[in-house]
């Protein structure tokens, strides 16, 4: 049951350290400085030379998320909407591996992709949270991603655990393919395995929910980020609109002034992910958004250095570059949760929405 939650979906926000807890369970070795992924032996990813992720929804953007951390260690990934892959048509090498990252392994999007690089005879993993799912069954391999079981349609604790999955399989498949062990390894190793404190320091803040009440009126949020920033930026937003019904945006940053700018009133609050990546340049986007009367929204853990640009800060604690946009996550959640409580709408089955979307 929900407990004393009202809804499943802010039971399952707050059981995002249990869960990371899960999907990391012994597969960081601190001692040694590497990941261990009891389903893949020891060269199990050698001749791997490109990743191509597909996925739906939440799912995609954990993998937009993912593509940045492939790219750090040196592997080729690109991420496409399952839904698009087939129009797409992006030629298959014979040692691509096609990664379905589906919470349910039940999608029919996703499922059609995966078949679709099957036939071609490509190699193909899932990235699960269901033990026994179609996705599960049919790939070549499975990674779990251990999360427990979601009920809430919006998808919260398994979004990390499937980010923190796919962090993990990036060290792995660098490895495998002889990649330079990372120079910050310790330090990026140990804050993986703190993150589940570091989300519960994020769980005992309630700066998002007063957020939520104060933008409550506007005409429509928007969520601007670069890197690992957007794809959080395209999840909060995601998130926005399928509980609470009001138009939401992401944008890049930097694509703002390229056309979105004109929709930018005093209106329309601009929350800005600081992931780290080029926060400068982020900065100055800020201040054209804040020029044009918005309000303007950081999430960031230095908020002393974007006083000047924000209206309101969310803040989260320190953590590895790479693992920032994972807590900026998070407090998005809230404010997504928040807003559609205030509004009283059904969180858990947002109208016209389902689960698990089992046709194409
Ligand atoms: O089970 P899957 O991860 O394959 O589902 C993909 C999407 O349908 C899902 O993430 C959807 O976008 C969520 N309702 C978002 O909260």
């Amino acid at each position: 049951g929900k407990g004393r939650y009202n809804h499943y979906m802010l039971k399952e926000i707050n059981e995002q350290p249990e869960a990371l807890r899960q999907t990391l369970n012994g597969r960081v070795d601190l001692e040694n400085e590497r990941v261990e992924l009891e389903e893949f032996p020891e060269g199990a990813f050698e001749g791997v030379d490109e990743v191509h992720f597909v996925a739906c929804g939440t799912s995609y953007h954990a993998a937009v998320y993912a593509r940045q951390l492939f790219h750090d260690r040196g592997i080729p990934a690109q991420a496409f909407f399952a839904s698009e892959y087939a129009t797409i048509n992006p030629p298959l090498g014979e040692n691509t591996l096609t990664v379905a990252v589906t919470q349910s392994g039940e999608t029919a999007d996703t499922l059609s992709a995966l078949r679709r690089a099957a036939g071609k005879g490509g190699r193909t993993l899932a990235v699960t949270n269901v033990v026994g799912s179609t996705a599960a069954r049919e790939a070549d391999d499975a990674l779990f991603i251990r999360a427990g079981p979601e009920i809430g349609v919006a998808a919260t604790k398994t979004f990390s655990s499937q980010v923190v999955s796919l962090a993990m399989l990036a060290e792995r498949m660098a490895e495998d393919r002889g990649a330079e062990p990372r120079a910050d390894a310790a330090r990026y190793l140990q804050a993986l395995s703190d993150l589940p404190d570091a989300i519960e320091q994020v769980l005992g803040d309630t700066s998002a929910e007063r957020v939520a009440s104060a933008y409550a009126d506007s005409l429509s949020h928007f969520f601007i980020g670069r890197g690992t920033g957007h794809a959080v930026a395209l999840e909060g937003a995601l998130k926005f609109k399928e509980i609470t019904y009001e138009h939401a945006e992401a944008f890049a940053a930097g694509e703002l002034k390229h056309g979105p700018l004109a929709l930018v009133t005093s209106e329309t609050p601009v929350f800005a992910v600081l992931s780290g990546d080029y926060d400068e340049k982020t900065y100055g986007n800020m201040e054209e958004v804040k020029s044009r009367g918005a309000p303007v929204i950081a999430l960031t853990d230095a908020p002393e250095s974007v006083s000047r640009v924000t209206d309101d800060v969310i803040t989260m604690p320190e953590t590895h570059e790479d693992l920032k946009s994972l807590l900026a996550n998070v407090q998005l959640q809230l404010l997504s949760y928040h807003a559609a409580s205030l509004r009283g709408r059904a969180i858990d089955k947002p109208r016209n929405l389902a689960k698990s979307v089992t046709v194409e």
